[in-house]
C-alpha cells in the first residue's frame, strides 16, 4: 500500500535517487537539495510516497516571491514532482498533490504557482495564472503556468510575477 508522508531527516538520498530516475538526470534531485538548505524550504511541505518501506514518489513546495509594483507576498511553488517510472500512472502523483495541497491549505500562502503538463494539472484545480494575474518570470507558452488558490478568491486583487530563489538559477 502507498502511503503519503512529509520527508523525515535521512530520506535525502532516495529523494535524491527518485528524482534522477523520473527525470533521467540528476538537475532536479540537486534542486531538491539546494531548496532544502535555503530559507525557502517549507517543513512540512516536501512530501515523499512509501511503498513497503521504500520511497518512489516525491514533491516539494517550496515558497517562492510574487513581485508587484507595490508589493511582494510570499507563494508557493510546486517543483519537482517525480515518481519512478515503474510507479508512474498507478495515481501516485494525484494522491501527492492532493497531500500536498491539503497541507498547504493550512499554510499561510495564498497559491501554488506550477510550471508544468497543462493536461494533468487542471485535474486538481490549477487554471492558467495569466487568467488571474500571475505572470511567469520565464518565456514559456501561457497554458503551461499554472496556478491553484489555497483558499476561494485568495489571489483576488493580487498580480504580478513570480521571483524563484536563487537556487533555481543555480542548478
Ligand atoms: C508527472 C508524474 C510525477 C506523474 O506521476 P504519476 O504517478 O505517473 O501520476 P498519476 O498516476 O497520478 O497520473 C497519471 C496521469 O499523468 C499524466 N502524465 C504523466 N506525465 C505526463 C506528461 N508528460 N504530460 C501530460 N500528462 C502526463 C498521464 O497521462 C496520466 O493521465 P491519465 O490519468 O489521464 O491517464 C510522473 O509521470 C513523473 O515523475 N514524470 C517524470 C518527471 C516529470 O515530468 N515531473 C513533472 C514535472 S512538472
Amino acid at each position: 500500500m502507498i502511503t503519503v508522508r512529509p520527508e523525515l531527516p535521512g530520506d535525502e538520498d532516495a529523494i535524491r535517487q527518485v528524482n534522477l530516475l523520473a527525470f533521467g538526470r540528476d538537475v532536479e534531485g540537486k534542486l531538491v537539495d539546494l531548496i532544502r538548505g535555503s530559507r525557502f524550504f517549507v517543513p512540512g511541505l516536501s512530501m515523499v510516497a512509501v511503498d513497503d518501506g521504500n520511497i518512489v514518489g516525491h514533491i516539494l513546495l517550496s515558497a517562492a516571491m510574487l513581485i508587484n509594483s507595490n508589493d511582494a507576498m510570499p507563494i508557493l511553488t510546486l517543483a519537482p514532482m517525480s515518481v519512478i517510472p515503474e510507479y508512474q500512472g498507478r495515481g501516485i502523483g494525484t494522491r501527492m498533490i492532493e497531500c500536498a495541497v491539503k497541507r498547504a491549505e493550512n499554510s499561510q500562502f495564498p497559491a501554488i504557482v506550477v510550471l508544468g503538463h497543462s493536461e494533468y494539472y487542471p485535474r486538481f484545480g490549477f487554471v492558467k495564472a495569466s487568467d488571474k494575474g500571475i505572470l511567469s518570470p520565464f518565456s514559456v507558452p501561457d497554458e503551461v503556468y499554472m496556478v491553484l488558490e489555497l483558499m476561494p478568491n485568495a489571489l483576488d486583487n493580487i498580480t504580478g510575477t513570480v521571483r524563484y530563489p536563487p537556487c533555481f538559477a543555480d542548478v
